[in-house]
């Protein structure tokens, strides 16, 4: 492991004033998101999606690092351009998602642990040879009533430390999520309770398994209140909360921590963050966006599989990164969160 590169490729993720962009859903996700808008479930499709998004002009003044999918990361612009050649060129990082999914946990009804450390160690180093900086593994921990359990918290933090001392060793960045999901009417609250708990737990596992802090990045969900919660906080409250979970459990040495959007609008992700930005004079981390459908759904959606509407939905993306960009206090003027 050359610890000097990890911290400097971390640090470099979370440079001010820009972000993540997360396209690396699976090809399960991206065709549900597809066949939402009637567009074609193919892998051209995909390919088409992804070529629009990568070659977007200008992306990199926002954008550090791409995450790619394992099926993305071999695809090539319709002229035969490699993706990771495109983003290298546009002076953005390609990273990789490398779990392969949740999946039940064996006597706990309703909940999930992920997967994919069996053959990681080879996998990393393809991808590395592939030209991925970075990776990235996703825990999701359901609240509910006694949910998640220890069981739950402790499979998913060992499981992302391993994954994370694995990336370290193969030279790569490792991106750890965990994901308290949004679904069901717990209170902000609640929600609260449940990151605290978790990160504590996986900070604990991150230390067993030796891994180096400097050199790996947070990406946590916002505290936030269910969304089938009858009391909805306000901006001030997810962000005063948000905050204050991570500062009870995130290490300083940590270099920056890039939110996930987990099903929130673009506009209430852009708000968030910019409200616990901010308050950035108490954090002793790096504090920006590594959203998925808050970045570009829009684009998605201003595409609809037609080549016609190709710079539509690039704009579409650019004006989502500005905003977010203005969010963490570059770029814009702050009246441009939404
Ligand atoms: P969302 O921002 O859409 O939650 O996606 C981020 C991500 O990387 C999920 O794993």
């Amino acid at each position: 492991m050359n610890i000097n590169s990890l911290i400097a490729t971390a640090q470099a993720l979370v440079a001010p004033g820009k972000g993540l962009l997360a396209m690396d859903e699976s090809t399960g996700t991206c065709n549900a998101r597809f066949a939402a808008l009637g567009i074609p479930e193919t892998v051209e499709a995909r390919r088409a999606y992804r070529e629009l998004l990568v070659t977007t002009p200008g992306l990199g003044e926002g954008i550090s690092g791409a995450i790619l999918f394992d099926e993305t990361i071999r695809q090539r612009t319709a002229v035969g351009v490699p993706f990771v050649e495109i983003l290298q060129q546009a002076g953005i990082m390609p990273g990789i998602k490398v779990d392969v999914g949740a999946h039940e946990l064996a006597g706990f009804p309703g909940e999930q642990v992920t997967e994919g450390l069996d053959d990681l160690r080879a996998r990393l180093a393809e991808y590395a040879g592939l030209g991925a900086r970075f990776a990235k593994w996703r825990a999701v921990l359901a609240i509910g009533t006694d949910r998640p359990s220890r069981a739950c918290i402790e499979a998913n933090a060992h499981a992302l430390a391993r994954y994370a001392a694995l990336c370290q060793a193969a030279g790569l960045v490792p991106i750890v999520e965990p994901e308290v999901l949004l679904t069901g009417p717990h209170s902000l609250a609640q929600c609260a309770a449940v990151t605290e708990d978790v990160l504590h737990e996986v900070f604990a596992q991150l230390r067993t398994q030796g891994v180096a802090l400097e050199g790996m990045l947070l990406k946590p969900s916002m505290v936030l209140a269910g969304n089938e919660c009858p009391k909805q906080p306000t901006t001030s409250h997810v962000a005063d909360a948000t905050l204050a979970s991570l500062l009870r459990t995130v290490p300083a040495a940590v270099p920056g921590v890039a939110f996930l959007s987990g099903g929130q609008s673009p506009e209430q992700a852009t708000r968030h963050l910019a409200a616990m930005h901010e308050r950035r004079g108490r954090l002793p981390w790096a504090l920006t966006f590594s959203f998925g459908r808050a970045l570009h759904q829009p684009a998605l959606e201003a595409w609809g599989s037609q080549p016609a509407n190709v710079a539509a939905a690039q704009q579409a993306l650019l004006s989502r990164v500005a905003s977010n960009r203005a969010a963490v206090g570059v770029g814009e003027a702050a009246a441009a969160h939404a």
